[in-house]
């Protein structure tokens, strides 16, 4: 019987779900790489210490990877003469920063515990760490993801939304993703701290009429309406170096950088979750760090699937 057979099949893929994110576990590096995280967060401390601006680096590079193909470190692979990876794809090309930090930490952790942890994790480690460093929320991160053995040029153009996406554009690739349209909400607002080149949102503060007339004027300034493209601008023009709930209260004040920014609170059906979170940083927190963890659940590698790179740059 047909239905029989469906039903069968939607239980053994419920299964399947179901155990790939059962895989991953808090304590994954308890016994195999104890002091793992206390390593991890002392090395982004000291990173930011010097540079704050690489917060919003390493937690962007998270995004990035895990929206491709899954969190399985794939953004972090280097070309090479045979090989056409993730870090030249147009929306990444110039942009992601931050490798030299990874590659800081998988070093220690590689003389503390040789070929146990995988970048994937170390990826998921230091976004969640930068973000608390920054003042932001602070989240148990799953563990017991595996590297891959190869990137996608294409898939990350086809999955990363551009800066000139509509707001149902976005909603609708997060829930390609399991991502649902709260969780997107949530986790834009990790636009409250970083920066954009005048490329991305040149036309936002040119063209668009949801922008507040004063912020747009100011922006121009440093970003012409032709040439100076890699000029940047802060996402929150008020505390670009803090992670807190300014980015929505920007949105709700019409001052977001990016065209996709203003889509979150522009009429649209969640402009309530946007005012929600501009008055209760609480929310906005609580629900960015759910949102992290289900984004950092994406089609993991798990059991012998992958394996752990000894370089981040390149598979073994
Ligand atoms: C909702 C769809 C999203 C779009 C369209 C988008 C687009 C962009 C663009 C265009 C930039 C500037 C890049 C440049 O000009 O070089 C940017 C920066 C950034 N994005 Fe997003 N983004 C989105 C979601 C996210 C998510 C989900 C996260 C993380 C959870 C994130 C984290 C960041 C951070 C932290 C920066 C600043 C990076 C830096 O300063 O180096 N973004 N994003
Ligand atoms: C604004 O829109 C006009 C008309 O479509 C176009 O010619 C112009 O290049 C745009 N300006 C910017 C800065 O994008
Ligand atoms: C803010 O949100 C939190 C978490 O959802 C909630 O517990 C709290 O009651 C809210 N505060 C106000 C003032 O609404």
């Amino acid at each position: 019987m047909p239905s029989v057979g469906t039903a069968a099949v939607a239980l053994f893929l419920l299964v399947i779900a179901s155990t790939a994110g059962a895989q991953l576990s808090h304590k994954y590096y308890s016994t195999t790489c104890p002091g793992l995280q206390p390593l991890v967060r002392r090395i982004i401390d000291q990173a930011l210490s010097q540079d704050p601006t690489l917060g919003a680096a390493l937690l962007r590079l998270f995004f990035h990877d895990c929206f491709v193909n899954g969190c399985d470190a794939s953004v972090l692979l280097d070309d090479t003469a045979t090989f056409a990876g993730e870090k030249n794809a147009a929306p990444n090309m110039n942009s992601l920063r931050g490798f030299q930090v990874i590659d800081a930490i998988k070093s220690s952790v590689e003389a503390k515990c040789r070929q146990t942890v995988s970048c994937a994790d170390i990826l998921a480690l230091a976004a969640r760490d930068s973000v608390a460093a920054l003042g932001g929320p602070y989240w148990a991160v799953y563990l017991g993801r595996r590297d891959s053995r190869t990137a996608s040029q294409r898939e990350a153009v086809a999955n990363l939304p551009p800066p000139g996406a509509s707001l149902s554009t976005m909603v609708s690739s997060f829930g390609a993703k399991g991502l649902a349209a709260w969780d997107t909400i949530a986790l834009s607002g990790a636009h409250t701290i970083g920066q954009a080149r005048c490329a991305n949102f040149r036309q936002h503060i040119y063209n668009d009429t949801d922008v507040d007339p004063g912020f747009a004027g100011v922006r121009q300034l440093a970003c012409p309406a032709s040439g100076g493209d890699s000029i940047t601008a802060p996402l929150d023009v008020q505390t670009p170096m803090v992670f807190d709930n300014d980015y929505y209260r920007n949105l709700v004040a019409r001052k977001g950088l990016l065209h996709s920014d203003q889509q979150l609170f522009n009429g649209g059906q969640y402009d309530y979750l946007v005012s929600l979170y501009s008055t209760n940083q609480t929310a906005f927190f609580d629900d960015f760090a759910t949102a992290m963890v289900k984004m950092g659940d994406m089609s993991p590698l798990t059991g012998s699937v992958g394996e752990i790179r000894t370089n981040c740059r390149r598979w073994n």
